[in-house]
């Protein structure tokens, strides 16, 4: 979603700005732009449409400055248009500002204060640097009391960085819900959405937390409150590598995430398991499982079908039983809870603000709570009473394929610590570092028939409009994120049905060449019954891509897997689902990383 980027203090303003917003771009936008200054120059602000190639080309060679902010748009109020891109001026042109975020009564705020202003366009943001231009430019405040002042009145989320024209050293920034931090640089200081905008100039970072207000000068930075009291503030380094972020000589970040997966495997091996095969996992966080009468796991999208992937064995292994919680339904409509709840918030990149919805008020009721994430120092890994991190690398595709496979494994490491911890037989006799090494090779072979598989999604989706994945058990659950993972990159529309659901309405569906792709996995009762579905589909004209594990294979099947623990098997059974949407997105000639109306982090609800 909505990206920042500011800098105040380097020679390099404008190429610090658009690299970072480059780095930005896997967060999804669309549209962008950059106000840059310099002492005893005239400022330069730039929008586009489009990405941030189409805003360099804008930009030009010749833009010089020292301080600047920049930003990607991902649109909430007012199209994706140049004049609602950021950033955005107040009534006389000497405050700049660029928002993350949503401001819940930016529409009360024009009503109430600032009658006879011109908008340029239809943004809450623009309200918001015309609220505070008012504040000084009309009320004689200094910038900062201004700031402050609209602070106070401002309901919503938000991550601000605002420029005084007048003030050339300065960068005040702001946040509330939305993420926001300071990056540390010799000489100069900057603040950005994200780590990864800025991580080629530092590894040093500071964070904000929420409601507080932050002046950046080229050499200091003064964390305050809102009511002015000053704040300490450590600084700390980042643990990501710039190589991480690259593409390498992948055509597409997202075939680069397939392909780590056995890796991934592998690392989380290492790192929740000892040479003996002994779980690692955190004491206190086995401690908080073992005390808790339900698991709750609160996640949106791909995370919440990791949940559902992770849901048997986690009750099985852990003794207790686990409910699935849509985020963005339980933001607003918490059901009736057990006695000792511990909420589990799977979230890949941390920052997810439906997620984060629930957390706060999971805090506010003095709830426990374990946000299982990949991002350290992510707000949902700061505000949990436990963190568990996925290890997988940056993901930078929006399509989320390492991240989800990581949770379900990552899932397996918490359930087997449990268990083993509390005694539970189906835990002893569950060797989950040699299942997982098994999985991770299992991965392997599904990657090296790439080219196999490319081939049948080319005849099978190349010209279609819509198409269906069953499955029965887990697979029931693979088929909700391999539907989600095809219609989001290859714009197909998909659905993912319980196989034995289909006969009680959606069969109605079913035409000549309606394609289905079939999920059949190692269960001799449950691949039987699933082989009884694909004859009702085939016998009204579907045209059917099985996937099945080895064992339940059959002549004529299409995707083989290698057999893996059933406990594991949603792992392995997903990646053939991961690759067929690749394809269906390449050779519709997609942009596979950057799916049309997404962003890879939801920062707003
Ligand atoms: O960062 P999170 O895991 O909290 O994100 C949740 C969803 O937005 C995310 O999983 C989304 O569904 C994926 N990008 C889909 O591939």
């Amino acid at each position: 979603m909505c990206g920042i980027v500011g800098v105040v203090g380097n020679e390099n303003a404008t190429d610090i700005l658009l690299q970072g917003l480059e780095k930005l771009e896997y967060r999804g936008y669309d549209s962008a732009g950059i106000f840059v200054t310099k002492a005893g120059e005239e400022p330069a602000l730039v929008k586009s449409v489009g990405r941030i190639a189409d805003l360099r080309d804008k930009v030009g060679e010749s833009l010089a400055g020292n301080r600047g902010i920049g930003h990607t748009r991902w649109a909430t109020h007012g199209k994706p248009l140049e004049e609602n891109a950021h950033p955005h001026q107040s009534e006389t042109g000497r405050l700049t500002l660029v928002h993350n975020g949503v401001i819940e009564n930016y529409a009360e705020l024009k009503e109430e204060h600032l009658a006879g202003h011109h908008f340029k366009g239809q943004t809450d943001t623009e309200v918001v640097v015309h609220l505070i231009g008012k504040f000084v430019e009309e009320d004689g405040l200094d910038t900062l009391a201004a700031f402050r002042q609209a602070l106070g009145l401002i309901k919503g989320s938000y991550a601000f960085a605002l420029i005084d024209q007048e003030e050339p050293e300065t960068i005040y920034v702001a946040k509330n819900k939305s993420p926001l931090l300071i990056g540390l640089g010799q000489g100069y200081n900057m603040v950005c959405s994200d780590a990864m905008a800025m991580i080629r100039e530092t590894n040093q970072y500071m964070e904000i937390h929420d409601q507080e207000l932050v002046v950046v000068t080229k050499d200091s930075v003064s964390v305050q409150d809102y009511a002015g009291n000053v704040l300490e503030r450590e600084s700390y380094t980042a643990e990501l590598d710039l190589s991480d972020i690259g593409k390498g000589t992948y055509p597409y970040y997202m075939l680069k995430e397939i392909d780590e997966q056995p890796s991934v495997m592998r690392k989380l091996i290492s790192t929740y398991a000892d040479d003996r095969g002994a779980m690692t996992v955190d004491p206190a966080i086995v401690k908080a499982v073992q005390e808790a009468d339900r698991l709750y796991i609160i996640a949106a999208g791909t995370s919440y079908h990791a949940g559902f992937a992770s849901k048997q064995f986690l009750e099985e292994l852990t003794d207790t039983p686990v409910e699935l919680g849509i985020a963005s339904e339980w933001g607003y409509g918490m059901p009736l809870l057990s006695q000792k709840p511990l909420f589990i918030f799977l979230t890949q990149s941390g920052e997810t603000a439906d997620s984060r919805q629930v957390l706060v008020k999971v805090n506010e009721m003095g709830l426990p709570s374990l946000t299982i994430t990949n991002v350290p120092g992510s707000t949902l890994s700061r505000e949990a009473s436990h963190t568990m991190l996925l290890h997988a690398g940056p993901e930078i595709s929006v399509a989320s394929t390492k991240a989800y496979t990581a949770q379900i494994a990552t899932m397996a490491f918490l359930a087997k610590a449990v268990g083993d911890a509390n005694g539970n037989s189906k835990a002893k006799d569950f060797d989950l570092v040699r299942e997982l090494s098994l999985v991770a090779q299992s991965i392997e072979a599904t990657l090296s028939d790439k080219d196999m598989i490319a081939d049948k999604v080319e005849k099978l989706l190349l010209t279609a409009r819509n198409a269906f994945y069953i499955g029965r058990g887990s697979n029931y659950y693979v088929a909700m994120e391999a539907s989600l993972k095809l219609k989001e990159i290859s714009y197909i529309q998909c659905e993912g049905f319980a196989a034995g659901e289909l006969k009680h309405g959606t069969i109605s569906l079913i035409e000549d060449g309606t394609p289905v792709i079939a999920l059949i996995s190692n269960n001799s009762v449950l691949a039987s019954h699933a082989r009884g579905n694909v004859a009702e589909v085939v016998a009204r004209g579907a045209h059917v891509l099985t996937i099945v594990e080895e064992g339940a294979d059959k002549a004529g099947d299409d995707i083989i897997t290698r057999a893996v623990h059933p406990y594991l098997s949603s792992i392995s059974m997903v990646i053939p689902t991961q690759l067929i949407a690749y394809y269906a997105s390449l050779q519709r000639g997609l942009d596979v990383d950057k799916p049309r109306n997404l962003a890879k982090s939801v920062t707003v609800e």
